[in-house]
């Protein structure tokens, strides 16, 4: 029995846009999406922005009731206390967020994030109510040697270790080549739906048939409005964690409408 997953398509702002401009995107997207009459029970729209404007962002969602859904990049494993610098799962939650991103590989290369604090995130998240989107990817040697899928199955494996099915099928995992963030370099259709594929395969190994057919994998990496569509075409691709192309709306808004496109 196959479960009908809902396309996600999430904005990753990364360290790019201050409060204001984050404001000023969110109502020309919203604007774009009305415009094209966008239905929000067929893609779910997500936005990712720094937590400086996570306030402001879901000020500005709450108050004109838009159907964008908040997310932040990151979250801390500890509920609360001495941990200087960071935001835990229940101040994410009171401010309304519902998806937080964990394991992007930005964090894992440059803040040393390893397996252990990816599936510590992870738990935290589900914690504490949100839905964690586990980004996995490998680099360029690990794709060189062929070792992508094993490597990507590894790391998910390790994220989620300890999880129950009910858990796992309600979470969100993104597939983030290192090699296709920000460099204009895409995989390939097929590159993507192989992985997809292969994690989905993973999670039905660990936590049953009807966990891998619920959880939802997205493909992240140099995704633009002219490769989206294929890439959605993919049976294992159930969205797109969206870089560069997030902080301009009407790039942003024509990958939320991959289906007007053809693949
Ligand atoms: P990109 O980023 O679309 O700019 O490659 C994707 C990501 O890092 O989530």
């Amino acid at each position: 029995m196959s479960t009908p997953r809902t396309p996600l398509i999430a904005g990753n702002w990364k360290m790019v846009l201050d409060h204001q401009q984050g404001t000023l995107l969110v109502q020309k997207l919203d604007w774009t999406l009305k415009d094209a009459k966008h239905d929000y029970s067929a893609v779910e729209v997500v936005v990712l922005p720094s937590h400086t404007s996570l306030r402001t962002v879901q000020t500005l969602i709450e108050g004109d009731k838009l159907s964008i859904v908040l997310g932040a990049q990151d979250v801390s494993a500890h509920d609360a206390g001495a941990y200087t610098g960071e935001v835990s799962g229940p101040q994410l939650a009171k401010l309304g967020v519902r998806y937080v991103a964990v394991g992007h590989s930005e964090r894992r290369q440059y803040h040393g994030e390893d397996d252990t604090l990816v599936a510590a995130k992870t738990a935290a998240a589900l914690k504490h109510g949100l839905v964690p989107i586990v980004c996995v990817g490998e680099a360029l040697e690990v794709r060189r040697a062929g070792q992508h899928v094993e490597f990507t199955v590894a790391q998910v494996e390790s994220a989620l270790a300890g999880l129950s099915p009910e858990q796992v099928a309600g979470l969100v995992l993104a597939y983030e080549p290192v090699w296709a963030i920000g460099t204009g370099e895409v995989a390939t259709p097929e590159d993507a739906q192989e992985v997809c594929a292969a994690l989905r395969g993973a999670v039905g190994r660990v936590f049953g048939a009807d966990a891998a057919a619920a959880v939802r994998v997205l493909y992240g990496g140099s995704v633009k409005p002219a490769s989206i569509a294929s890439i959605m075409a993919q049976p294992d691709v159930d969205g797109a964690l969206v870089g560069g192309a997030s902080t301009d709306a009407v790039d942003f808004a024509s990958i939320v409408r991959f289906r007007d496109h053809p693949a």
